[in-house]
């Protein structure tokens, strides 16, 4: 997995939106870090950590997200959420089985988690992005 970075192409046009995608993405880097350059144990006890960390990020970014397409009408919010969740699940298996050391993260399911997250962000989000846009300016522009 290469390491990602921000660029315009992300934004959904919602600041604290876009703030959250580029905290998610740091998260990414570091779990990626972590990975190409530590020991096996040391790999083990940091990315029980990380991927804590990101599976406490992703919750509250799904939260904020959902909400906000709550508020606004959004109509795919069912189909947005049941994406989340199924993500959320993902996250918290794989979370599951490195603190049961069943397994130890590799480049492999650091490779299939980014493209989940890009490929959500630049399919997924930007359904809800092209939605606000198409709305008459009214209080669709911030999430709180
Ligand atoms: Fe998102
Ligand atoms: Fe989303």
């Amino acid at each position: 997995m290469p390491h990602m970075e921000w660029t315009e192409d992300f934004s959904v046009q919602i600041s604290e939106i876009d703030d959250q995608h580029r905290r998610w993405i740091e998260i990414m880097n570091e779990m990626h870090e972590t990975l190409i350059k530590g020991d096996v144990q040391k790999v083990q006890n940091i990315t029980e950590k990380i991927l804590k960390d990101m599976q406490d990020y992703t919750r509250f970014h799904f939260t904020t997200e959902e909400d906000f397409l709550k508020k606004i009408g959004f109509p795919e919010l069912a189909q947005h959420k049941k994406q989340h969740s199924k993500f959320y699940v993902q996250v918290h298996e794989l979370l599951k089985d490195v603190q049961e050391e069943k397994m130890v993260l590799n480049t492999e399911i650091m490779k299939t988690m980014s493209s989940w997250f890009l490929n959500h962000i630049l399919v997924e989000d930007m359904k809800y992005s092209r939605f606000v846009a198409s709305c008459p300016a009214g209080d669709t522009s911030t999430v709180e």
